[in-house]
């Protein structure tokens, strides 16, 4: 026996769980440290992933740049900068344990209110990681959608953007869809400007629910099941009001740009013990 007697520990503790969830569901149920290094360092909840029943469409409202930098007696720009940087973190990972779609927002259609350096400075990264993802995009497998009115932007990121749709449409993998310059109403009132158009044009003679949701940007994508907001506010400014109509909210203190594997681990764990019943009794 070992000094500690982790052998006895390990035997019991196999066990227990065993006991708990069964031989099948507790072999399925994988540590989030095969995952993820920072997760192994953060203690035991980490453990309780089911990777069964993961959410297969992730959302997040990127809150809390600017007093995550103002903390630190930053420009707000740094803030944006570790949101970024925070950003390739969450997608990295949430790519490696099987999440099919992460939709993040980025700059609202309100956002472009904000000082000009600082609508600049968001554009700025936008450019950075989109020339990143255009290098890297094939090899890892990973697409890209944009969410939002685009054409409002400037012409290179526009090109970045055509390019990205180009080579995005050749992989099949996981997928980032980025809101930029994207509102939830106005994404609702371009539908119903696209449908009226099609009407016109003689095209469908019926709207159902199912048929609206292909006028939306997120055509053909299930909508999110999780939604999370770091930052501490409760609301959903204007974010994916069609597409929220079932997802689980999970809102956080925590600022975007401390978040890591580990908050996503904790909100996933969060999800897991929700009871979705969509209106049903279950
Ligand atoms: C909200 O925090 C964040 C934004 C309006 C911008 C988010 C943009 C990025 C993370 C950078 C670009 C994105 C990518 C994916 C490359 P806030 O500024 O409102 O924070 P505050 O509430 O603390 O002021």
């Amino acid at each position: 026996m070992g000094v500690f007697g982790t052998k006895n520990f390990m035997r019991d503790y196999l066990s227990r769980q065993i006991k708990k969830f069964g031989r099948v569901k507790f072999l399925q149920k994988r540590s989030a440290s095969d995952f993820s290094e920072s997760s192994a360092a953060n203690g035991p909840s980490a453990e309780e992933i089911d990777f069964t029943n993961l959410p297969r469409h992730i959302a997040v409202i990127m809150d809390g740049n600017g007093r995550w930098a103002k903390r630190i007696s930053m420009p707000r720009a740094a803030g944006h900068a570790a949101g970024a940087e925070t950003f390739r973190t969450v997608a990295n990972y949430c790519k490696k344990i099987g999440i099919d779609y992460l939709t993040v927002y980025a700059f609202s259609t309100e956002n472009s209110k904000r000082p000009p350096e600082e609508v600049a400075e968001i554009m700025r990264l936008l450019d950075k990681y989109l020339r990143e993802a255009l290098e890297k995009m094939e090899k890892d497998q990973t697409r890209m959608k944009f969410f939002g009115d685009t054409d409002a932007l400037s012409a290179e990121l526009r090109e970045l953007i055509t390019k990205t749709n180009k080579l995005s449409a050749e992989i099949k993998g996981f997928q980032v869809n980025m809101c930029v310059n994207y509102g939830g109403r106005d994404e609702l009132v371009r539908a119903a400007k696209r449908y009226a158009e099609d009407v016109k044009n003689g095209l469908p003679n019926e709207l159902s629910e199912n048929a609206f949701s292909d006028y939306m940007y997120s055509e053909g994508i299930p909508d999110p099941d999780l939604i999370i907001r770091p930052g501490g506010e409760l609301r959903m400014s204007n974010f994916l009001l069609w597409q929220l109509a079932y997802s689980e909210l999970y809102f956080t203190e925590k600022l975007w740009p401390d978040f890591d594997e580990r908050e996503i681990d904790r909100a996933v764990i969060e999800y897991q013990k929700r009871s979705r019943r969509f209106g049903e009794v279950k």
